[in-house]
């Protein structure tokens, strides 16, 4: 299950998204907006939780640039979100940060490749190694700050 919000800014990014990717066998919790006005925080706040609860083994946050969602879910201890807005970043993110959240910028990306990156970190693994080390130590500074 992936947990999905947007701000009144993301609305038709978050439907393209979730209609190109429930195709491809993959389920969403939505956790709005639907439209009307709201604060990109907390939809972030809606999104990490689900994640952070376990309900949901990723997040999608979507608001005008995805600046504003990415600064407010690295808030969360244990959320790792990723601004994606290339392919190569996307399925680099996954591999060597582990990221468990998204955030792309609807008025900055089309719709076509917002579809494409979020199915790129949706289905890529994350390696390891030598990779978890420098995450742990993003861990430790979680702790002491
Ligand atoms: C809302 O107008 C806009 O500020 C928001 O969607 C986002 O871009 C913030 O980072």
């Amino acid at each position: 299950m992936i947990a999905i919000g947007c701000d009144h800014a993301g609305v038709e990014m978050k439907k393209a998204v979730i209609e190109a990717l429930s195709e491809k066998g993959f389920e969403f919790k939505d956790m709005g907006t639907d439209g009307e006005p709201c604060d990109y925080p907390v939809m972030a706040e809606k999104v990490c939780k689900e994640v952070l609860a376990g309900n949901c083994e990723k997040g999608i946050l979507i608001c005008g640039t995805g600046i504003g969602m990415s600064i407010a879910a690295n808030k969360f201890k244990g959320i790792r979100a990723a601004l994606c807005a290339d392919s190569f970043s996307t399925r680099f993110t996954r591999l060597h940060n582990n990221t468990n959240v998204m955030c792309m910028g609807a008025r900055t990306l089309g719709q076509g490749l917002a579809c494409e990156l979020a199915e790129i970190f949706l289905t890529t693994g994350f390696e390891g190694g030598r990779h978890q080390r420098r995450i742990d130590l993003i861990t430790e500074i979680e702790k002491k700050n």
